[in-house]
This record gives C-alpha cells, structure tokens and sequence, in this order.
C-alpha cells in the first residue's frame, strides 16, 4: 500500500536535508478533515532550518513535486502543510490492498523475533473468579491478540493464586469438616465456606491457628495429605474457572501459579542475602526501598514464609531465562500499583541484563461499577462471571425473541453478542477509567457498543448477500468512489493498521474499539447517502466492493478484542 506519510516525508527530507524518520514522525493526521489528510507543522523544523515557520511552509510547497498525481493540493496554514491526497488514489489504494490481503488487512511482522509475556487473568483458587479478574481476562486477551497481529511471539501466562497460608487453613478446615460439604459440585461456593469457618475459628483458638500454619509448611515440604488436599481444591477450582474462560473463549499457554515458583524462591532470597539487600524489620526480612520513597518490599514473613512478593521476583527471573522477552507484561487492577513498583525496583538487584529489568510493564485499570456504586448482589456478595455472563446471553436472547423470533441458530447468535457486549464495554474507555456496568448501555444496538458493531458487520453480510457477488478488484473504477462519504470510509480504512500498532504501543484496547465505532458509524452514513444495489453497474460494484472491505475489517479487528462476529442477527 502507499504509505503517503512515507511520501511526504522523503520529500521533505530531499528539499531540507534533514532525517527522514524524524519527518515521518512529525506528520500528523488532522482531526478536523478541513485540515487535510496529512499535515506538517513546520515550526519543527525552524531551530534546524533558522527559518519561521511560515517561511519554511512556503517554501516547501513551492519545491514538493509529487509522483503518479497522489496529491491533489497542498494548502500552507499558519505554518502548517496540509496535505490532500487525491481521492481517487486514495481509493484504489486501499482496495487494492484489501484485495491483495483480505482476513489479514492490517497484519504486520514489526514483531518478528520478539517475545511478549502477557501475565493476565490470574484468579485465586478457592476464590471466586469475580468481575474484576474480567477486566484482566478481557484486557489481557485483546493485548495478546494485538501484538500477535503484529508478528510478536506472545506468551499468555496465568499467574494462577494457588499458593499461600490461606491453603493451610482450607486444609485444616477440610480435615475438620471436609464431609459436610459438596465440594466436587459447586467447589470455589463450598471451599469459600469452609474457609470463612476456620478462619473464625482460628480468631478464637490460637492454636488452631497453630494447625493451619503446620499444615502450610507441611504442604511446602511436599506431606502426601497435604499436597493432595492442595491439588483437589486447585484442578476442581481450575475446573469451575475453565466454564468462564469457555464462554469468553480465552487461552493461556502456561498455567504457572504462585506455586510453581515455590522451589524457585531460594535464590531470590540468596541473591538479595549476597548482596547484602535483606534487612531484619520486626521479625520480617525486607528489602528497604526508602530512597525511592517506597515501603519496604517484605521478601519473608516473620514466621519465615515467602509472600507473593518473593513469588513474582522468582517468576521474572524463571520468565527471563525461559522466554527471553523483550517486554513481560502485568495487566491487574490499580490496586497493585505499588506492589508492582516494588517489585520491578528489586528486580534490578537479581543480577539480570537490564534489557529485561527494563522492560517489565505493569498495565493497570480502573474498577467495575455498577450504575449505583460497587458492584455487588442485592445480599451484598460478589457477584461472579459465569452467572453474569450468562445474564448478557439470556438477555440478548429474550431481545431475539421479541425482534427477529424466527432466527436461526438463536443460541449461538445470542452468546455472540451478550459476550460481545460485555467485552466491547470493557474495552471502550481507556482502562484506568472505572467502568460503569449498564445492562441497556451495553446492549444498546445504536449505541457505541458491541452489538452495534455487529449489526452493521451483518449488514455489509446481507447486502453483499442480497448483490449475491464481490465484485472483482480489477473492474473496480475508483473515481465512483471520491463522494464525502465514500472517502470517509476509505481514509478510515487506511488508518486501521495505525490504530493497531498505536493500541499496542499504548497498551491500550480502546484505540482499537473506537476506531471500530467510527468505521461502523461512517459506514452507516455512506449507506444511508449512497443507493448501492440498483445504481449503474460501475457505481454498484464500487461500493460493494467498499462494503465488502468495511465488512472484513470490523471482524478483524473485533477479532482482535476477542469479540466474535455473527452473520445474521
Ligand atoms: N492473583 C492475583 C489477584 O487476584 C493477580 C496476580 C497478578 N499477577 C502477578 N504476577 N502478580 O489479585
């Protein structure tokens, strides 16, 4: 495809004999379009060239010469060169492009030999999985789905919780009433039980307490009970987390927990000993992180057991050496801002080439909420993914059964879009932001939703459906497609692979779902302005084709954000 900034740049870097890259990154793509399609703020240049910025400005449009008449006109405002690319170049630029790629419009290999580690998801056994891990679940799969896109080797990794003192305690209270309940049925509902007794009980009774702690170290030393115990409460939990990520349709390609790195953790603890790094605090062992204006990172409890600390400094040291990564990301809520910091500042003491050390991200996000506060059950509990999962699903369908009753494949269509919905409201604020979770928002099929961007995907479906062909790209006569809105839709188009690369580089997943809402909603503009089937066959067939293209990009890049397509609804 044309790369135009690239165009533009060489040329300004031929008259001015400045680099050529720093040119490409100066050129901006105007948000009013008034502005052009490019433009070029030449006070950038006016230091090097000791010129105003005007001046350079003038200059400049009188000495560019443009190759093939790309360019229809180049305007200086206030300093500025804007750019207007001709419209019919445009077009047959990007369809060409769209013919020559199809399903991987977009793809790139700017990755090529890099490995990502993406740490997401990571729910705690014995715990519900709660909305909030849905955030990390959905967050983390539309990153791992974005960079392999762009030719990175991504490593998804569940940093499963399964392990801690809280295990001494379920299997002491296991041993005590482990009859009572029905834990191969409804495991992580049961096993919370079980674990809010004995903790009670160990309030009252210190030595139970005793119990709990013996048990833990028991289980670290590797006792037969023990350790089974700890497996049976892991695989039925994994059991129960496995129906969510079904439903979202989420792999990961290690399972590594918190208990994988339990014979890992001695030399964390060895190197930071040698180094004389580990300080006695109140019986504790710490890493004293003052001079950064820091709380200690607390690397061994006073009872002498590791924390989750330890455990994540092992697991760089374990996701260095085995994956050689050229970034290792962390997407958890904002809560653990601090602990990150911690750990990535101890990090650099383990004695690890910098190019690691100075590539862990630690991706953050805002809460959940629902339109009246927290998200909670009316009793008050946390409510948990799988029933509200299943909620948007049996919500879409009762909307199906009102509106289009004699659909096929209800249930799949339905589960289509009710999870849709709940990902692409997850995804469309930047993710700091807290979320607000409203059934009617989200399932709104005009709003700024997933449904909505499913609907007009269908749409492209049924009308190319109803032409019954794709026209082929070499009969395809571009100038049918210079109208405003055509345009719109084309230069759009020719910005997706920016607002993947720019989602990637920011970490950020909205980039991607709101340029998916403009591309739907330009495209809902085109089709209301422009007849397609019926007009002269030229006109016909060139915005069929432009239909075809905005069709095959929603799904790639709702694929992208882990939201699948239906082909009718
Ligand atoms: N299990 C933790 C939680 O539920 C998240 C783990 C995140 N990953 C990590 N390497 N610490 O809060």
């Amino acid at each position: 495809m044309i790369d135009f900034k690239q165009n533009i740049s060489e040329q300004i870097s031929k008259i001015t004999n400045l680099p050529q890259e720093e040119i490409y990154e100066y050129i901006e793509v105007p948000s009013d379009e008034k502005m052009g399609d490019f433009s070029f703020p030449c006070f950038k240049l006016a230091k090097a060239l000791k010129k105003a910025p005007q001046m350079i400005a003038e200059d400049l449009k009188q000495k560019l010469e443009f190759k093939e008449n790309i360019m229809q006109k180049v305007e200086v405002v206030n300093g500025y060169l804007n750019f207007y690319i001709e419209p019919e170049v445009y077009a047959s630029t990007v369809l060409n492009e769209i013919s020559q790629k199809n399903e991987n419009y977009g793809k790139s290999d700017i990755g090529k030999g890099k490995t990502i580690t993406i740490d997401y998801s990571s729910p705690n056994i014995a715990k519900p999985f709660h909305i909030g891990h849905l955030r990390s679940t959905v967050i983390g799969n539309a990153l791992y789905k974005t960079y392999k896109f762009l030719g990175y080797n991504c490593v998804g990794i569940n940093h499963l919780g399964d392990y801690g003192t809280q295990f001494g305690k379920l299997i002491e209270g296991y041993k005590r009433w482990g009859t009572e309940y029905n834990i191969e049925e409804k495991p992580i509902d049961e096993l919370t039980k079980i674990y809010i007794r004995i903790n009670n009980l160990c309030k009252e009774d210190e030595s139970v307490l005793e119990e709990c702690r013996n048990n833990f170290k028991k289980l670290e030393d590797g006792d037969k009970y023990c350790v089974d115990l700890w497996t049976k409460f892991r695989e039925l939990s994994l059991k129960e987390f496995q129906r969510v990520y079904d439903l979202l349709d989420v792999t990961f390609d290690s399972w590594n927990g918190e208990a994988f790195y339990s014979d890992k953790m001695q030399e964390v603890i060895d190197i930071l000993d040698e180094k004389k790094l580990l300080k006695e605090s109140e019986g504790a062992r710490v890493v004293s992180l003052d001079d950064k204006d820091m709380p200690p990172c607390i690397i061994e409890k006073t009872n002498g057991s590791t924390t989750y600390a330890t455990r994540d400094l092992a697991a760089i040291l374990y996701r260095a050496r085995t994956y050689d990564f050229y970034k290792a990301l962390y997407v958890t809520s904002y809560e653990q801002i601090l602990h990150f910091k911690q750990i990535f500042e101890v990090a650099k003491d383990l004695n690890l080439d910098e190019k690691y050390t100075d590539n862990l991200v630690h991706i953050p996000f805002g809460m959940i909420l629902s339109k009246t506060g927290k998200m909670s059950t009316r009793d008050g509990n946390v409510i948990k993914l799988e029933e509200l999962l299943n909620e948007a699903i049996s919500r879409v369908e009762k909307i199906i059964e009102e509106k289009n009753p004699n659909l096929e494949n209800k249930e799949e269509i339905a589960k289509k879009i009710g999870i849709g919905a709940v990902i692409f409201n997850d995804l469309y604020n930047s993710r700091i932001k807290d979320e607000i979770f409203d059934w009617d928002t989200m399932l709104n099929f005009n709003g700024e939703t997933g449904p909505y961007i499913q609907y007009i995907y269908v749409r492209t479906k049924s009308l190319l459906d109803k032409a019954g062909y794709i026209p082929k790209i070499e009969e395809i006569d571009s100038s049918k497609l210079t109208d405003i809105n055509s345009s719109r839709v084309i230069k759009l188009i020719y910005g997706f692979s920016d607002s993947v690369k720019q989602s990637a580089e920011k970490y950020e997943p909205y980039i991607i779902a709101r340029y998916l809402v403009h591309l739907a909603q330009s495209f809902s503009s085109f089709y209301n302005e422009n007849k397609i089937i019926g007009e002269e066959k030229a006109i016909q067939d060139a915005r069929l084709y432009l239909t075809y293209a905005v069709g095959n990009i929603l799904k790639i890049g709702a694929g992208l954000l882990g939201i699948k397509m239906p082909d009718k609804m």
